[in-house]
């Protein structure tokens, strides 16, 4: 049984209050692997390692900070996770997407969500920046699984905006105005830790697949039971399985997210910019 779930909320909720005083956050931002550096560019920070937040969980894989990172971005106040825990390190649902319900909770009503992706789709580069318009939940689960918190959202949340059409237009128009030539696509998730296998990756291929990763569905789903609007980025790592001859490495991933980060950090600064204004709006 899922434990349950407010209560976490509400303490790490209280302890981060403490800590930030009336800077609230408008929009919250979870960097993927080797993305965390946005984080640095931050004015007036507040850094918070997991481990000084009750009930969050901490990370066990290389390129993942770990901290949480309150910061301002011309005059929108972002709260940053700098590092995420996967589903495939062994916590449960629950676990994983509470830093995500805590985001929300403390004033994040916008979610930017990213994460390093393999290239399901044959158009697909290294390097390249996809926007998402939607995703596919191969992961044999939900984070909301177990009895569901009506305070919390609904127990049937619609999915059929997931990736808020009208902040994918804004998104596009921040790419366009920065120089990003941004992609479009579909995630798939799939639980890991083991990379895909070249015939996996033709099935999430066939089913409609551009992008393939091992994390952000719980996320985007806890995000939108809870109301909050979600754009959603991924960066493609690497070529998914079996449409690059070369083996996959984590290395890999980590070097090719760092050669894109200059770009990333860019495009994701001005956007929180205008999200800022769209939150307060
Ligand atoms: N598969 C799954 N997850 C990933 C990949 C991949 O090819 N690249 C980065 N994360």
């Amino acid at each position: 049984m899922r434990k349950e779930m407010v209560p976490e909320i509400r303490q790490a909720r209280q302890k981060l209050k403490g800590l930030f005083g009336d800077r609230s956050p408008t929009v919250g931002l979870i960097l993927g692997s080797g993305l965390g550096r946005f984080a640095d560019s931050l004015a007036d920070k507040v850094v918070v390692p997991y481990g000084d937040i009750p009930g969050f969980p901490t990370s066990s894989v290389a390129g993942h900070a770990g901290q949480l990172v309150l910061g301002r971005v011309g005059e929108t106040w972002v709260l940053v996770m700098q590092g995420r825990v996967h589903y495939y390190e062994g916590y449960d649902m629950s676990q994983v997407v509470l830093p995500t319900r805590v985001l929300v909770a403390s004033g994040c009503s916008i979610l930017v969500i990213t994460n390093a992706a393999g290239g399901v789709h044959p158009d697909l580069a290294a390097g390249d920046l996809v926007l998402l318009y939607d995703h596919i939940n191969l992961m044999g689960t939900n984070p909301l699984m177990g009895p569901n918190d009506e305070s919390l959202g609904a127990r049937f949340p619609d999915m059929s905006n997931a990736y808020d059409r009208e902040l994918r237009e804004l998104a596009r128009d921040v790419a366009r105005h920065n120089g990003v030539d941004l992609r479009s696509g579909v995630y798939a998730a799939m639980s890991g830790p083991s990379y895909e296998t070249p015939a996996e990756i033709r099935m999430l291929r066939a089913m409609g697949a551009d992008l393939v990763g091992m994390s952000t569905v719980p996320e985007v789903i806890a995000a939108n039971h809870m109301g909050a609007r979600v754009v959603g980025i991924s960066c493609v790592t690497n070529l998914a399985a079996g449409i690059s001859p070369a083996p996959l490495s984590h290395e890999e991933v980590a070097e090719t997210a760092s050669r894109v980060e200059k770009k990333f950090v860019g495009l994701i600064g001005a956007l929180a910019q205008r999200l800022g204004e769209v939150a307060r709006s």
